[in-house]
């Protein structure tokens, strides 16, 4: 069958990077866990049969559920279609704002929702995710004039995947999501980078700072007690060469594509820790 990949642009994806994490990737495993999943550039690499997703972006894990339902993943490909028809800088605000209202916003049905999430990622500046304090989406629009809202093939083949198999969605923190994990399972982790210098960290409106690199640790040591196959990538940061010091740290080079102000692009020393 064919390989999905991700249907998203996300902030720090790992599809640049994937042939070197997949190297340190364990021969065998039961259940795969992924508790930051953003666009899951290694998770449809991998294609395990068996899974468990989840991300604190609720409009994101939104879309993955959506694509486990024949109806509603239909309906959301009709959206599709129509708004890469009506594609302009007006339109693009007039469904960007939608979120302004809450109270309306909410009765909009999951498949338009799902729709209008992976439109404005097509159409926004750089397939950012980014929300202001009153959890509005906030990017602006990237005025190309053409704009493959969506790979259509690719959509198929996600959605097939995702029916196919055994593959739990769930949207909480990563914290309640690891509980779940036993001995013999492989998480595979890649949270928000930890930050030298103030960079972009806010993928939703809760951000994800030293105090939650720090907790992210303990759960990872935890996994590590229970004997569960973890894997973890991060920046190269002093805080994350020191929590994590205990087990095997990899360094490797990776190229970073999404940067806050478009600037930035360069090499990056990335770190992959496993405890196997
Ligand atoms: C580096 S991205 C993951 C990228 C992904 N591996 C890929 O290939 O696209 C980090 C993700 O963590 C999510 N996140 C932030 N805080 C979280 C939390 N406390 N629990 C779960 N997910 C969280 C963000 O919404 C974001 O999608």
């Amino acid at each position: 069958m064919i390989k999905a990949k991700p249907f998203v642009k996300w902030a720090g994806g790992k599809r640049q990077i994937i042939k070197e994490l997949m190297k340190y990737v364990p021969e065998d495993y039961n259940c795969y866990y992924e508790p930051f999943i953003g666009g899951g550039a290694l998770f449809f690499e991998l294609a395990p049969k068996c899974a468990v997703i989840n991300d604190s972006n609720s409009e994101l894990m939104n879309v993955y559920n959506v694509m486990c339902d024949e109806d509603k993943y239909s309906k959301m490909c009709r959206l599709l279609n129509s708004y890469e028809v009506k594609n302009c800088e007006e339109f693009y605000y007039e469904l960007r704002n939608k979120d302004r209202d809450k109270e309306k916003f909410n009765k909009l049905s999951d498949y338009a929702k799902a729709a209008r999430t992976i439109y404005l990622n097509k159409a926004c500046f750089n397939g950012l995710y980014r929300v202001n304090s009153k959890g509005e989406f906030n990017v602006p629009y990237n005025k190309k004039t053409k704009v493959n809202t969506y790979d259509k093939e690719n959509l198929l083949v996600v959605h097939m995947y995702l029916n196919m198999n055994d593959v739990k969605i769930l949207n909480t923190d990563f914290e309640e999501t690891l509980k779940l994990a036993k001995k013999g399972d492989f998480v595979y982790i890649d949270p928000p980078y930890d930050q030298i210098n103030s960079s972009f960290t806010s993928y939703t409106e809760e951000g994800f700072g030293k105090n939650e690199q720090k907790r992210l640790a303990r759960v990872y040591k935890e996994l590590d007690e229970r004997g569960v196959k973890v894997m973890l990538s991060n920046h190269n940061t002093p805080l994350i060469n020191e929590l994590y010091k205990d087990f095997n740290i990899h360094i490797i080079e990776a190229k970073r594509n999404i940067n806050s102000k478009g600037t930035g692009r360069g090499k990056v020393e990335e770190v992959i820790v496993t405890n196997y």
